[in-house]
């Protein structure tokens, strides 16, 4: 291409028959030669054209299927000082004037940009533009080719719309799978929960029962005990049988017994009510067989997840709650709560050896808020563009899966909520969630 226009540099020339070499000279054309050109020119699919190398490029010379590819007569074409320019779509002009400075550098530039032609309809163009120089290497003139890919961008287009229908299908296939994945752990790690829950709930029934019984029958003996120190009162202390009692009420340390048998039997009445407390978060948060829509206890979620993870966070967090007044919320609960598990349980995660999670919450209009803040590591900004992603991680290998977070907003999405991060490196992280009371009044997001 480059070496066709070398031999004949200028068009606008070519009606004084004058041919110019890749050295730039202007030679006279043979006739022959003339009529060759003139009839590539008028033949050839694309609209040749020339223009002056400064200001809007006002064309002077444009080959006459201009009529038929754009609808206009080359001398209207050539008339108007601005044609080109004004022709241009407007969204394509800033990505040719950014850059055509080059085409004196270069010597040529290629352009694709929309043309619009005589019934207002934007043509696709293919644009080959070469600068001429004189002899003193002095820019003349620039001269062009004009293509209509309309077809082949429509094509693209085409494609390239596919091609996302595609991407967006392959990603709602990702997302099926990561939740069925996730809730079939979920549902077995629910039903284990309840399984034991269920399990646990017997013995300690029983147990709970017995030590009822048990600290009332106490109650009763040293009663007894009591009613007998009255009568040992009695007996002259010189006897024997006084001597002997002492001695057997020394060695018991009866004293003693009657405060710690108390203590005992109130700790273990304790202990049993943490175990019952500990069986229902396990109820509460298995939920099983409650997969559908239901209004519940933001709070009550929250406490029976920190419930369960509590024994992993305890020896490196302190939890501050901050608890606002909640209306109950339309929710999927045990939804809600691997997502309140994955928070706390990424909040532990990032903080090294001490520090807080702050868990609070409150209402706003329609909306309920609650908000995990951690005083871990908190998160580069680079990454924080991508802990949504599925499988991202900075976990070692093994270690975590990265979906945690993917799941939550997946959940929270479910919901028609919002979840928002805000995270500063070194000072630490915090999620805001953000729920509508009444999802089924709320706008998708
Ligand atoms: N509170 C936080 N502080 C610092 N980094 C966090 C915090 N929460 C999440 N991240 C970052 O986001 C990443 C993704 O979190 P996500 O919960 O999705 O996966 P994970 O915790 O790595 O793995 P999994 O949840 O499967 O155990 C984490 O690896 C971590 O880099
Ligand atoms: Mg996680």
């Amino acid at each position: 291409m480059n070496d066709q226009f070398d031999e004949f540099s200028s068009l606008s020339q070519l009606h004084e028959t004058t041919v110019s070499h890749g050295n730039g000279s202007l030679t006279p054309a043979t006739p022959t030669t003339t009529a060759r050109l003139q009839y590539l020119i008028e033949n050839t699919p694309a609209i040749i054209y020339s223009s002056v190398p400064t200001g809007d490029f006002k064309m002077t010379f444009v080959s006459s299927n201009a009529l038929r590819v754009l609808g206009y007569h080359p001398e209207e074409m050539v008339a108007d000082p601005n044609f080109w320019f004004d022709h241009i779509h407007p969204e394509d002009i800033p990505q040719i004037f950014s850059s055509i400075a080059m085409l004196f550098t270069e010597g040529s530039r290629t352009y694709e940009y929309r043309f619009k032609s005589s019934n207002d309809q934007y043509i696709w163009m293919h644009d080959m533009l070469r600068l001429i120089r004189d002899a003193e290497g002095n820019p003349i003139e620039v001269v062009g080719s004009l293509t209509d890919i309309t077809q082949r961008k429509q094509m693209e287009e085409a494609l390239q719309k596919k091609g996302e229908e595609q991407q967006a299908l392959i990603q709602k296939l990702q997302e099926a799978q990561e939740q069925l994945l996730q809730s079939e752990k979920m549902a077995s790690v629910g039903q284990l929960a309840a399984g034991i829950a269920h399990e646990i709930n017997n013995p300690v029934g029983f147990v709970n029962s017995n030590m009822g019984s048990l600290q009332n029958y106490v109650g009763t003996l040293f009663n007894v005990i009591e009613q007998y120190d009255k009568l040992f009162q009695h007996i002259p202390p010189a006897s024997e049988f006084h001597q002997r009692l002492a001695a057997i009420r020394e060695k018991a340390d009866l004293v003693f017994l009657k405060d710690d048998i108390e203590d005992l039997v109130r700790e273990s009445m304790d202990g049993l009510k943490r175990v019952k407390d500990i069986v229902q978060s396990l109820k509460d948060f298995s939920h099983v067989g409650e997969a559908d829509w239901q209004e519940a206890d933001i709070h009550q979620g929250l406490e029976s997840t920190l419930n369960i993870v509590k024994n992993e966070i305890k020896y490196k967090a302190n939890i501050v709650k901050e608890y606002g007044k909640l209306p109950p919320v339309k929710c999927l609960i045990s939804q809600l709560n691997q997502v309140f598990m994955n928070l706390f349980v990424n909040a532990s995660y990032a903080i090294k050896d001490s520090g807080v999670i702050h868990v609070s919450t409150g209402v706003q209009n329609d909306w309920v808020w609650i908000k995990v803040s951690d005083t871990g590591s908190g998160i580069s900004p680079e990454n924080l563009k991508h802990i949504f992603e599925p499988f991202f991680t900075t976990k070692p290998i093994g270690s975590g899966t990265g979906l945690g977070l993917s799941l939550a907003y997946g959940i929270i999405k479910k919901h028609r909520g919002k979840i928002e991060v805000e995270s500063e490196l070194g000072k630490g992280t915090s999620f805001t969630i953000r729920l509508p009371i009444h999802p089924e009044n709320a706008p998708e997001t």
